[in-house]
């Protein structure tokens, strides 16, 4: 089935499609302080709730962007409800194809969950880095090996061993590139038990509504699937962080 109606079905109940509760989120925004005005780029933004809490504030001006038609539309209709739409748009394309007027030239740029759009998370702070002004932000939201996963977990999952670093090496990725980790948003088990559950609601209530749909037996397969192995190995062996880097001023 289309991956993205996938998702689209499984995330209907989140506002953040990551494990980072919105308190959390909150707590990040404020942090950053920006310039009214100031240019961001959120590349697969999800539903642009980052971009949106940017927005209302600091008013800054920039794009999110993401592959999932999906996600866009909601995006745009979240934005119209919340708060003035000038300066704020949401563009539905690879990530990948993103490159901003100048280099150097933005404020702030944040990839948050989806590094494999360049290649891993060591390529995705390259080229968020090759975004930003000296002092500007680059943000990234990245899983980590809390503990060595099971061969078991790594067959069921489809993840690899080398798909993601440790916590500590995620920083070290940005801080040997130039930048200074100033502060990180790290998940609960409790954030990521709020992110995978409500997954499980969301398919629950999509197969009571459309019991027709032809790929409903793949989504509960998958959803099962995924479920298992989260209550199994995932929830003591995945962590999840939000990175939160400065480029030095004076580069
Ligand atoms: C884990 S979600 C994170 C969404 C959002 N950053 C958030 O935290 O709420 C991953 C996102 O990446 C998007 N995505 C996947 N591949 C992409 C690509 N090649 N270009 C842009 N977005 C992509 C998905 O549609 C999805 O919105």
């Amino acid at each position: 089935m289309d991956t993205l109606k996938f998702y689209d079905i499984t995330h209907r109940e989140h506002v953040v499609c990551n494990p980072t509760s919105e308190e959390k989120l909150a707590r990040l925004v404020e942090l950053l302080r920006l310039p009214n005005n100031a240019q961001v780029v959120d590349i697969a933004c999800g539903k642009g709730e980052f971009l949106i809490r940017l927005a209302e504030a600091f008013g800054v001006r920039g794009m999110g962007i993401d592959i999932s038609p999906f996600y866009i539309a909601d995006a745009r209709r979240r934005l119209k409800t919340r708060t003035s739409s000038a300066g704020i748009t949401f563009t539905q394309m690879n990530g990948a194809d993103f490159k901003p007027d100048e280099p150097h030239s933005l404020d702030l740029a944040s990839c948050i969950g989806a590094s494999w759009i360049f290649g891993g998370h060591a390529n995705t702070l390259e080229a968020l880095i090759g975004m930003v002004k000296p002092g500007g932000w680059v943000i990234v939201g990245e899983p980590y090996w809390r503990q060595e996963p099971s061969d078991g977990y790594l067959e069921t999952s489809g993840i690899t061993r080398e798909d993601f670093g440790s916590h500590s090496s995620n920083a070290e990725a940005g801080e040997g590139r130039g930048m200074e980790l100033v502060h990180t948003i790290v998940s609960s088990t409790d954030d990521w038990d709020r992110y995978e559950g409500l997954q499980w609601l969301a398919t629950a209530e999509y197969a009571r509504t459309h019991p027709d749909d032809p790929d409903l037996a793949e989504v509960n397969e998958r959803v099962s699937k995924a479920k298992a192995a989260y209550l199994r190995w995932g929830r003591d062996t995945l962590g999840w962080a939000i990175y939160v880097f400065r480029s030095r001023s004076w580069t």
